[in-house]
């Protein structure tokens, strides 16, 4: 790389001029959020030195900074994702950029596919423990030169200031939202019916194939985290319709104005 994310951070804060106390990184067919940002400054993934790009349909790969609700944030409009190629260290790049540019608290979001009974696609879950089946790790190969220690304690990933926060939020806004833990695979299959047994049986309610890595990082560089999945569809063998990614597009889309609505509620309580 010829640049580390330092630097690269440091490129952003002179190009943006300041920093920012939050970023939010949206998921599969949730980047329609940034339609409800108020004016605010657009950079494109590619013009970011070292940026890893997006690719996934429904990813457009820009970072929007600007005051939202009067909370200085970063806005993530696209995902890396670990079954496009990137290494894990690409993939969790944004949330190093993220903390260069100041951030303490990260608001990771996804599409996930519902495990537990409650989430059928359109719930909102959110995420109080992740499992992390990816088969590795962003701290891989981590150099201590990057300023982080790799044995990250994973206890309390997700913060439960920030879950009962938004659960009020969720709440108030006359939403149903439910708390349970996050399974991540590699993807880009979705699973088989008897992994996603295997999922259950280990505890998992819902199943991405992003989010657990750019935690991991968040939490090796001390971010607060709190973590959105929208239930897109049910797992595999658990719906009746076979999977495509269309529908999780269209199912995020379907949903994006609430998650707009909660954001707007929380991002205020955040200051
Ligand atoms: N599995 C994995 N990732 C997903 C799913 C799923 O069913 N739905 C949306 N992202």
């Amino acid at each position: 790389m010829a640049f580390s994310a330092r630097e690269t951070g440091a490129f952003l804060k002179k190009e943006i001029g300041r920093s920012v106390r939050a970023a939010v990184i949206l998921g599969s067919g949730l980047n329609p959020v940034v339609g409800e940002l108020p004016t605010h400054q657009i950079i494109p993934y590619k013009r970011i030195p070292a940026f890893p790009t997006a690719g996934v349909k429904g990813h457009s790969g820009n970072l929007h900074v600007g005051d939202f609700e009067g909370l200085p944030c970063a806005f993530f409009e696209g995902r890396v994702h670990y079954y496009e190629g990137h290494s894990m260290e690409q993939v969790a790049f944004p949330v190093t950029v993220a903390d260069a540019l100041g951030a303490q608290i990260l608001i990771v979001t996804n599409a996930a596919g519902g495990i537990h009974p409650a989430l059928c696609a359109g719930t909102f879950m959110l995420i109080r423990d992740q499992i992390n089946l990816m088969g590795t790790s962003p701290l891989v190969g981590l150099q201590p030169s990057d300023g982080a220690i790799s044995f990250t304690d994973m206890s309390g990933a997700y913060s439960d200031r920030l879950r009962a926060l938004a659960g009020a939020v969720f709440r108030e806004q006359g939403e149903d939202v439910f708390e349970g833990v996050l399974a991540a695979v590699c993807g880009p299959a979705y699973e088989t019916p008897a992994e996603v047994r295997m999922l259950q049986a280990m505890g998992a309610d819902a199943v991405c194939m992003s989010t657990i890595p750019e935690v991991i990082m968040a939490r090796t560089l001390d971010m607060e985290v709190l973590g959105i999945s929208l239930i897109t569809n049910r797992a595999a063998g658990l719906q009746e319709a076979p999977l495509d990614h269309g529908e999780v597009i269209r199912a995020g889309a379907a949903r994006v104005s609430s998650l707009v609505s909660v954001l707007k509620g929380l991002l205020p309580r955040l200051a």
